[in-house]
């Protein structure tokens, strides 16, 4: 596996396999890696022949209290686990490559609107800040297809929209959420829980699907469903941020009439604020 830093060493790598026809597959990662990372770039393996990953800790999704500091940083694991997947080119740029200007200087990209709801609603100007390095790392590398998670929906609801809105050549693929035994769904921040927390944390997808069958029991969604199912968290230990039943095809709210649908959530557990989701699709 080929590491660069620098754009001009990425640039000289990636002209191989493009003049030679390979099909480049690209996962961008703030690293820290898991087993959800790792089905990422098998699932790339699937869609290209020569997969690209990145590792780069977006200081511009960052909100100013949120944990940017503290967020974790195992480059030596990173590398050894996308070796073992066959990850043929890490991109692994510091601030300077990524923002050469000052990342208050650089051009933004912003998706209006989807941006500002649900976890952008907590988290202002996080969203401008994924899809604008995301669209930067798509114009160095300039993948014909890159692979995201569903854990983040709404992150790969907005990348989804802006390669759309700008035109952009690239193919996005999402991929289901990889969860530990207990349902916890795999994520960086899961090492900041204690122990206590960790034990209450599979509660938040088990309230997921207990408010998922209810709807299926239903037949249809009721606006009166989630009241309860909020409660629940807080009795599990949760402070919860949102839970919202959406559409899945524009994440605006449900109503008794939608069939395809996504219950989203956020919550704290101590310091930690952990997402998930489960899509939920009724008969007609
Ligand atoms: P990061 O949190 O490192 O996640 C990188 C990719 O891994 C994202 O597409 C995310 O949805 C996916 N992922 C994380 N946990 C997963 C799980 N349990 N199962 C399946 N996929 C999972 O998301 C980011 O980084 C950043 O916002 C980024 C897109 C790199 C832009 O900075």
């Amino acid at each position: 596996m080929r590491i660069l830093e620098s754009i001009a060493g990425l640039r000289r790598e990636l002209a191989s396999p493009r003049d030679g026809g390979r099909r480049i597959a690209f996962v961008p990662t703030m690293g820290n890696l898991h087993e959800g990372h790792r089905r990422l770039m098998h699932v790339a393996r699937e869609h290209g022949d020569c997969v690209v990953a990145s590792i780069y800790v977006n200081p511009l999704q960052f909100g100013p209290n949120e944990d940017l500091a503290g967020y974790p940083r195992t480059p030596d694991e990173d590398i050894r686990a996308l070796q073992e997947e066959g990850v043929d080119l890490l991109f692994m740029p510091g601030d300077a490559e990524v923002y050469p200007r000052g990342q208050e200087a650089m051009t933004r990209v912003e998706v209006p609107g989807i941006s500002d709801i649900l976890c952008g609603a907590s988290r202002p100007g996080h969203f401008r800040g994924v899809t604008t390095v995301v669209n930067r790392l798509f114009n160095l590398v300039q993948p014909p297809v890159a692979v995201f998670g569903k854990k983040d929906y709404q992150q790969l609801f907005l990348i989804r929209r802006m390669v759309e809105d700008l035109g952009m050549p690239v193919a996005i693929v999402g991929v289901d959420t990889v969860r530990d035994d207990d349902g916890l769904a795999l994520s960086s921040r899961n090492g900041y829980l204690n122990q206590a927390e960790r034990s209450a944390a599979p509660q938040l997808y088990a309230t997921l699907n207990g408010l998922a069958e209810q709807i299926r029991r239903a037949h249809k969604f009721h606006p009166e469903f989630t009241a309860p199912a909020v409660e629940q968290l807080r009795q599990a230990g949760f402070r919860p941020d949102y839970l919202s039943v959406r559409r899945a095809g524009d994440l605006a709210e449900a109503g008794g009439a939608d069939r395809a649908l996504v219950i989203l959530a956020a919550a704290w557990l101590g310091r930690t604020r952990l997402i998930d989701n489960l899509e939920v699709t009724l008969p007609d």
